[in-house]
């Protein structure tokens, strides 16, 4: 695990059409921290330091979007599944370059254990990568993400909103109760806790207007979170309040406000969401 902790050892990549200047230490082979620029394949995800061997390549290259099954697909993105047993130098490509910006500890070479959930942006190139998630086969703890990444051209666009909600809505064809794999990074907890707290002040809300009350089970279960992530961002807000002798959750009037703003500016840009109804998945056997 020692390399893990290494100093970034790759300067910048060329990648599709953008240049990334990564974060972190990846363990690409030795070679290339030599070079000033490494070039990767947008598609197949191959990675080269010689110019030359990268056009023969581009030149030979067919593949347009991510190996595996697409399983959603509506205007905006699309989602791919892929087995890391069966696209293994795939998946393992992807670990590499996503190494690139995440700072934690992740198996490279064993992807074996996990699927890979990939969203992609669509031009008459192809399907382009804009970041993804990893979810263990069978997770014992109950994790229903194991890695998330957008890309860094692709941040603070909303996509990773759409990359967790996917996360959620999987959990919910499974009939199951899903949380991140911890610990999170600083930015995985900021849009972890950003996500959790539109989709709970939103319910609420509705439930407000109707006059009716809502339990952490119930909350949990509508947005297939565990109950444990619903308390601790109730907590981190709080909402829980404690009044004669009585446990109740209230919405502070700065997220209401927050959330009315938002409803107004979703009236001229609509809110992006997955549309559940589009996912054409079934738990894997
Ligand atoms: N600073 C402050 N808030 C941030 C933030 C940042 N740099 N990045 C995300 N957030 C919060 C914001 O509240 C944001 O909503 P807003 O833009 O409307 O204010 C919200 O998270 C969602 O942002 P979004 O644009 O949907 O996320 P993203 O596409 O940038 O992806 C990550 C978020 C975590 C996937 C991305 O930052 C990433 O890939 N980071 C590197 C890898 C990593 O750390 N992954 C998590 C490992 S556990
Ligand atoms: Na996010």
């Amino acid at each position: 695990q020692a390399e893990i902790s290494r100093i970034r050892n790759i300067s910048k990549v060329q990648f599709g059409r953008y240049d990334l200047y990564p974060w972190y230490f990846s363990p690409y082979p030795e070679t290339f921290a030599q070079e000033d620029l490494m070039h990767i394949c947008e598609f197949c995800l191959m990675y080269y330091a010689d110019p030359k061997s990268f056009d023969r390549h581009r030149s030979k290259c067919t593949m347009q979007h991510p190996p595996g099954n697409e399983i959603y697909r509506d205007d905006y993105v699309s989602f791919f599944e892929i087995d890391g047993r069966r696209q293994r130098t795939w998946c393992r490509n992807l670990c590499l370059l996503s190494k690139m910006f995440l700072d934690h500890k992740t198996l490279y070479y064993d992807v074996d254990p996990f699927l890979f959930y990939v969203m992609t942006t669509r031009d008459d190139k192809g399907c382009h990568l804009v970041g993804y998630f990893s979810k263990e086969k069978e997770s014992l703890d109950g994790f229903n993400v194991a890695c998330i990444l957008t890309m860094p051209q692709y941040q603070r666009k909303g996509y990773g909103r759409l990359l967790i909600q996917f996360s959620y809505e999987l959990s919910k064809i499974e009939g199951k109760l899903g949380s991140p794999e911890k610990p999170l990074s600083d930015l995985g907890l900021l849009s972890y806790r950003q996500y959790w707290t539109e989709n709970l002040v939103e319910i609420l809300l509705e439930h407000n207007e109707r006059d009716e009350r809502c339990s952490i089970e119930h909350l949990a279960a509508l947005l297939a979170m565990t109950a444990s992530d619903v308390e601790s961002t109730l907590q981190a807000l709080k909402m829980q309040v404690y009044h004669k002798g009585e446990h109740k959750i209230v919405v502070p009037t700065h997220l209401i406000k927050k959330h009315e703003a938002l409803k107004e500016k979703f009236k001229t840009k609509p809110k992006r969401t997955i549309i559940a109804e589009r996912i054409q998945w079934k738990p894997p056997v």
